[in-house]
């Protein structure tokens, strides 16, 4: 059992087992993220579109844990790998990053956590009835342009007030020269969706190639 509220030793740990999807900046990012969200009392649920195996949502697990147990969460994957790119994308290519529902289970049943909700799918077929009518927490991890803009579609309008959308891969070349620039499609739905309503995000910059954007409901 992970016990956060004595040590955040657990961030090495996933960081070690996750190389090729994050690492200490991304989890320490997360881990603030989520722990402030929640200590804020900023109603609804925690959802990770695009959980993979699950060594992210353990961390989300293991917050809600230590800060407030009745929190749901809610995780989505096709784990089928990612979709076909499409002209904005880059670096990864269609069935990249497969994974399984048992391997996310025996996450969760590693870090003896309790299990999550799991919505396996497509997000075309998941989101719309599986998004929770009220957020207060979201990663959106999902590396190509349409689904991240799916994603938000699904997710800033149940966002509660005060509520926050940490999304990876959103490399701003100008103002965080280290990001990995590897998913061009991300920044590009980021901006297709925020942009004409006038919503700024917050850059996240870290030590190494973090390249993490945030959006908070006012
Ligand atoms: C980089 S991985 C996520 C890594 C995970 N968040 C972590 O930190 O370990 C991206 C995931 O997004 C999923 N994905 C991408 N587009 C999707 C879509 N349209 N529907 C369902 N899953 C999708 C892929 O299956 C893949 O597992």
């Amino acid at each position: 059992m992970v016990d956060l509220k004595h040590s955040n030793s657990l961030l090495s740990e996933l960081a070690s087992a996750n190389p090729n999807m994050t690492d200490l900046d991304r989890l320490t990012n997360l881990y603030w993220g989520l722990t402030s969200v929640l200590r804020a009392d900023v109603p609804g649920a925690v959802v990770e579109l695009g959980c993979n195996a699950g060594l992210t949502s353990v961390l989300f697990a293991s917050v809600i844990l230590a800060e407030d147990p009745g929190r749901e969460l809610h995780l989505f994957d096709s784990f089928e790998g990612l979709p076909a790119p499409s002209a904005h994308d880059a670096y990864l290519k269609e069935g990249d990053c497969r994974t399984s529902p048992a391997e996310l289970r025996a996450s969760f049943a590693k870090w003896e956590l309790p299990e999550p909700t799991v919505h396996p799918g497509w997000f075309d077929t998941t989101l719309e009835e599986g998004v929770p009518p009220q957020v207060a927490f979201a990663y959106l991890d999902s590396d190509f342009y349409e689904s991240i803009l799916i994603s938000l579609e699904h997710v800033w309008p149940r966002l509660a007030p005060g509520g926050s959308i940490v999304i990876d891969d959103y490399c701003d070349a100008e103002l965080n020269p280290r990001a990995w620039n590897g998913l061009p499609g991300v920044k590009k739905a980021c901006d297709d969706y925020f942009g004409p309503r006038g919503v700024s995000g917050r850059v996240l910059v870290g030590a190494g190639d973090l390249a993490f954007i945030e959006y908070r409901k006012p």
